[in-house]
Parts: structure tokens; sequence; C-alpha cells
């Protein structure tokens, strides 16, 4: 009998595709979703139904063999496929087809603030995952950027809610036109690393509502993402990976999400909560058969023998199952047993060519004295090159975003090939990936290197200093938080030493956040690049030439120094927390909403990003004085390019409220346009206002409230730029 089901449905799967369709709806791919998520339900028994719940490898969970339904291949995620480990363990599998394009780090594509830049990244990384076999992308990110020391920022996209959810939707949208899943991570409040399996997370309704979950609502409502990744730390004291009040309550009841919400690996830690508290898929447990790795063991997880127990016993009802299990079918139905899966590719052109340009768009040009840049190749004769980011692999490192890529184009290659000949002295040194930084690097071995830079920068016409974070541990890295805002390495008395005998000396620096320039006003430019994939040199050659006219802007606010950060201002309670508890006692007010509230001056605010050209903004229009709250308004703004060369502009739109019942910030960024401009160009950035962008998180009534009144719409070309301002009335 098996035997023969198992023939009938291999036989309908070859078919999968073909038009008409005979035997069971679940293998008709054409059928519609739900109909074949029931069918395939209704043949399932107890054993298989929670057989589908839980992992049955490192990174795959089980399908239904008997009646042919596929497995799930997960995989991180989120820059590009993570090369391939054995079934059972970490250790690498030793593939040799499993070498893939990096793409730039999702800081980085945040701060193209180009939507379209996003589809571009979601077709390319959508292909990859598809030619690899995966079904599931363990990403994109969006988790706010609260705090400036955390390990994993560069995989999220900055501060501001709004920028995050629109550019995390493309691509979601354009990855799951190949047939792969989203995870979008980590669902929520995992904005440290420190504790990250254990802190609970004391945080106001208010701030979840306007600043932790938008992104999050966005990419489910918007994005229609088809899975979701609960993170380790605690909400109310419950783990969010088993948390009723999100999972069931917020996800799927509030935002009517459809889909299976996935375990971070090893977040899951009890049957009952778990079962009862909107967990779906759970991976990576460390539980007892699984500590050990020998007997597999995937039957002891939570999810797994425990579950099936209870729901036989009638502990649990066969309601909490058969959802569970329908959104796993769901899931699968849509990705590994989706008749319209792409076969994608690896190491394409096209792929190559998404990655430069995304990483060209990213890169923010923070400083640029004399215009010193573009560069002019023919005005210096001899160029020196310092630090160690320029030759180091930045794909390496960094916990499960690490890639294997197939080669990498590295900062110091993009250079010479600006150049031809140039000098190159390392600096300083940071260890192999996964150093840990306690274990502090000898102050000899930095001293001599940097003597050794700074005696070379006497003789040297130019400086490229190619410096700043990496994905060693304790810098940008999964499980721990950078320990302070300075960079590491000495890297500061390296960059001021250069500065003092070289007057043209420019920084290009890498990482996933902000960090303290003390030597800013020592060097003549500044370029900072998050982390630019495989194509890392080619996309900084061209923004160092001026073939690529520099426009990203900061998705992050970058203070002067640590302690200007909220998050820091209320002790350890703040960050990382006394006795597993942080207190996120700031509230709404997460990076630009406090520095602008507060009149702290920030190093370079959010949305800040220069060009080798000048945009002018004319004065800013309104449609209309007032709007009903069933109606809107438009606000126009001309821009010009008034400079020489082509550029593109980030026009952003900040809305302020200029009385309120409660305490709000200043402004909100509330939508922006990215405008590309021939010099003497001039185009219009229009932008609809609704009532819905002028609401607030009421706590009393546990809604969101637009109240009756003025407001006002700030066009910006940052944050702290405010370029022209007009008034309008909501009645
Ligand atoms: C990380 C996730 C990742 C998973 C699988 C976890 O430790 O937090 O982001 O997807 O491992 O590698």
């Amino acid at each position: 009998m098996k035997i023969k089901n198992l023939s009938m449905a291999f036989l309908c799967l070859a078919s999968l595709g073909a038009k008409a369709q005979q035997g069971p709806v679940y293998l008709d791919p054409n059928a519609p979703l739900e109909s074949r998520v029931q069918d395939a339900l209704s043949r399932m028994t107890t054993h298989e139904k929670v057989r589908i719940l839980h992992a049955q490898s490192k990174f795959t969970s089980a399908g239904v063999p008997r009646l042919g339904i596929r497995e799930l291949h997960h995989s991180d995620g989120p820059h590009g496929v993570r090369a391939e480990v054995d079934w059972n363990s970490w250790n690498s599998a030793n593939w040799n087809n499993d070498s893939i394009v990096a793409f730039p780090s999702l800081t980085c594509l945040a701060a193209t603030w180009n939507r379209e830049m996003s589809a571009i990244y979601g077709t390319a990384i959508g292909e990859e995952f598809a030619f690899r076999g995966k079904d599931l992308l363990l990403g994109p990110g969006t988790t706010i950027a609260r705090m400036p020391l955390n390990g994993r920022s560069f995989e999220y996209m900055g501060e501001d809610p709004y920028l995050a959810g629109e550019l995390a939707v493309p691509y979601i949208q354009n990855v799951q036109k190949s047939g792969v899943g989203c995870c979008l991570k980590h669902f929520f409040l995992n904005n440290q690393e420190v504790d990250r399996f254990t802190v609970n997370v004391n945080v106001s309704e208010r701030a979840i509502y306007e600043i932790y979950l938008p992104a999050f609502k966005k990419c489910v409502q918007e994005g229609h993402v088809w899975t979701i990744m609960g993170s380790y730390n605690l909400w109310k004291n419950v783990h969010c990976c088993q948390n009723d009040e999100l999972l069931n309550k917020i996800l799927k009841q509030q935002w009517g999400f459809d889909g299976a919400v996935v375990s971070d690996w090893g977040g899951v830690t009890d049957t009952w909560q778990a079962a009862l508290g909107g967990m779906d898929i759970e991976m990576g447990s460390y539980t007892n058969g699984k500590t050990v790795d020998q007997n597999l063991g995937w039957n002891k997880y939570f999810l797994a023998d425990p579950f099936e127990e209870l729901i036989n016993e009638g502990k649990i009802p066969m309601d909490v199952l058969n959802d569970k299990a329908a959104r796993v079918l769901r899931t699968i139905f849509r990705t590994s047993m989706n008749a319209n899966k792409a076969i994608g590719s690896q190491c394409s052109e096209a792929h190559y060519d998404a990655c430069q340009q995304i990483g060209e768009e990213g890169i923010v040009l923070l400083k640029n004295d004399k215009s010193i840049l573009p560069l002019e190749a023919s005005r210096y004769a001899k160029v020196l090159v310092v630090g160690e980011n320029a030759t180091r692999s930045l794909t390496e490192g960094g916990g499960s975003s690490e890639l294997k890529t197939k080669f990498d184009i590295s900062p110091l290659e993009g250079i010479k090939s600006i150049f031809g000949q140039v000098d190159y002295a390392r600096g300083y040194v940071s260890g192999r990936a996964l150093y840990d930084q306690t274990d502090k690097i000898s102050p000899d071995t930095l001293a001599s290197l940097r003597a050794e830079a700074i005696d070379a920068a006497r003789k040297a016409d130019l400086v490229i200093y190619v410096g700043g974070l990496n994905k060693n541990t304790h810098e940008d890295c999964e499980a721990n938080d950078r320990l302070s805002y300075d960079l590491s390495f000495e890297q500061n008395e390296l960059i001021a030493g250069l500065a003092k005998v070289n007057k043209n000396v420019v920084v290009v620096t890498f990482g996933g956040n902000p960090f303290a320039t003390p030597w800013i006003g020592d060097v003549k430019a500044m370029l900072h690049c998050w982390y630019l994939g495989s194509m890392a040199g080619t996309s900084l050659a061209n923004v160092l030439t001026g073939k690529v006219n520099p426009s990203g802007k900061l998705p992050v606010t970058w203070a002067v120094n640590q302690n200007d950060y909220p998050c820091f201002k209320y002790g350890q309670e703040g960050y990382p927390g006394v006795n597993k508890q942080v207190y996120y006692k700031e509230g709404i007010y997460v990076g630009y909403r406090y520095f602008d509230t507060n009149k702290v001056r920030p190093q370079f605010p959010f949305g800040y990003g220069l060009s080798y050209t000048t945009f002018k903004y004319g004065k800013a229009t309104v449609s209309s004085p007032s709007l009903t709250s069933d109606g809107s308004v438009t606000v126009s703004v001309p821009v010009t390019n008034v400079g020489k060369v082509e550029g593109k502009e980030i026009v952003q739109l900040y809305i302020g409220d200029e009385k309120c019942s409660v305490d709000r910030p200043v402004k909100e960024l509330k939508n922006f346009c990215k405008l590309s401009l021939k010099p003497g160009e001039t185009k219009t950035a229009t932008f609809t206002v609704r009532p819905s962008d002028l609401e607030f998180y009421d706590e009393a009534k546990h809604q969101f409230v637009a109240e009756p009144g003025m407001f006002k719409a700030y066009v910006c070309a940052s944050e702290t730029d405010v370029r022209s301002a007009v008034a309008f009335e909501l009645k």
C-alpha cells in the first residue's frame, strides 16, 4: 500500500506544472492553495502532522514521504546562500559547488534608500537560493538599530521603522517570485546580542507599536512574507519563539499572517509554550536528544514526541496541531512544491552586477573637504593604501551570515585598478575571524605596524585608509556586541598619526554600525561602505573616481560619543540589562527621534550623505490647507541639480505634530524618494500624506490615533537639513 501511494505521488509530482491533473488535489499545482492544504491535511496521520513541525537535520524540516510531500530546505541568509554543513552537525560539508555571490549587507541596502535596489537584490538572491535547491531564505532582518554596539546591526536596516519596512518589502516580494520563501528575522526586540538567549525586554506598549513592530507588520501585510523567525530573547518574560501574545495575538490574529513561524535555532525551550504560543517549525533545539549528536534525536524536540503525546492524550486540542500543520503545508506548497519555482542561477553576471550596483548606491560620502573626491588619478604620483580591510575578507566571519564566495574583489584590488601601482601598509592587525578581542593583540605589534604605516605616509602624495569594523567576535558578529564605540586595534591612533604627516588622507570604512571619529577634522574625506560583498573593490573604486556619484545616506544616526545614544542614559538597566532584565526607558525616542527632540548634535545625522554635485530644493507646497480623516494631501517640492555632474538625491519627508495631548518627536520620517538628475535638470518630488501618517499609538485606547490640529511637513536632505516646510490641518 505504502509503495503504491508513493509511486502515485511521484507520478503526480513529475507532472507538476502540466495543465490537467488527475489524482489528489494537494498534488495539483493549479488547485487553489487552501484546497491543497486541506486535502493534504485530511490524508495525514497525527504523527505525520507532528513530523513536519520540527527539524530533521541542521537546516531541513520534514515533509511527508508517504504522500510525496516534500521537505523544506532552509538556509542563511540574508546576504547570500550559506555554505552547506553536514546533515547533523555544524561541520562544513566540504562541497565544492556551494561558492556563491556575497551581496552587500542589509545596512548597505538600507543606505541606498532605493526601493528599486531592494527589488534587484531580492531577484538576484532569490535566484541563487532557488538554484541551490533552497526553499527558505533566513532573512531579511528588520530589527531596529536601538544600540550602536549590537553585533548584528549589519544584518538589519537601520533605526527607522518606515525606512526598514520600505526597503525590506521589495526584497521579500522578489525573492518569493522565485518560489523561495523569506523568513523575516528576528521577531522581535532582538536589539542586542549580549544575553540574547536569556534577556527579557521591558518596553512600553507605545514603543513596540510605533518603533519595534511596524517594519515587521509591513513585511507581513505588504510584503506577504511566507515565514517569520521568532527571536531568542524574551518579552513579557516569555521567549519570543513561544510567545502567545506576540505570535498568536499580534502576528496571526491582528495582522492576519497565514504562514509559518520558524524558531531561531535553539529558540524553543518548552513544549506547552511552543504548542500554545504560536510556534510552527522548531529548528536547532538543544534538547537532551540533541546535546549528543550521535542518536540524531530529532524526535526529542519540544514539538516532536512530547507534543504528540499531549495531543494523543487530548491535553492539547487537535485544532492546535491542525493549524500548525496547515501553516507548514502552505509554506511547502508555496515553495518546495510550487510548480513555478525557478531553476535559478548561481554566480551569474547579472548577480555580480546587482551586487556592484547596490554597493555603489549604498556607500555614503560623509566628508569631502576641498572636493578631494572624486580622485584624479594623474594628480598623485605616489599613493599609499593603509589598513587591514583593504585586503581582508569581509564575507567570512560574522556568525550565521558568513559566506563562502567564489571570488571577492578586495578594496586594494579596486584601488589598484585606479592607479596601477600603489604601496600598501597593513597599519594594524585584528586576528582571524572569530578571534576573541578580549585576548588583546600585543600593543607592541600594533605600535610597530603603525610606525611603519606612518613612515610610509610621510612620503606619499595620497593616503587611502581602509579600516573600520570587521566580522570578528566583538566587532560585527553574532552572539556578542562590540565592547566600545571606538574603533578597535588602535585605529584611532593610526588614523590620527597618518593625518599628522600627510594632508591628503581619505578614510574608507566598513562596518554595520557607527563608531567614534575623533580624527574626522584632520582627514580630507570619509566614505562609509557598510559591507559591499563580492564586488567591494569595484564598487569602491567607481565611487572614488566619480564613475559613480555617491548617493547613499545614513539609515542610522551617527553620534559623536557612545553616551549620546539614548539607550546608554540609564546605566546597565538600559543596556545590557541587570539580572537579565533590560529596560528600554527611552521609549519611542530611538535614534534621530531622540537626537532631534533633545537637541543633541550628532556627528552625522540620520539621512545624511554627500554627493559630487549640489541639489537645490525649491519651496514645498501642499495641495490643500487641510485634510479630513478619510482624505489626503499632497506635498510637492522641486529639486534641481545645480552642479556639473549627474547625481541622485534622496528627498525625505518628515511630519511633525504641532500640538498633541502626548509627547511626540519633533518629526518622523513618513516617506522618501530618490531622484536621478542630470546637471541643470529639475524634478518634482511628490508625497501623499494620509491621516495614518499623522498617528501616534494611544496607550489608553490601545490603538493608533490622529488628533485633529496643525501638522508640519518637513522636506529634508537629511534629518537635520530641513530645506522647506509647509503646514496643514487635520480636521
Ligand atoms: C541565528 C539565526 C540563524 C540561525 C541558523 C541563529 O543562531 O540567530 O539568525 O538563521 O542561527 O543559522
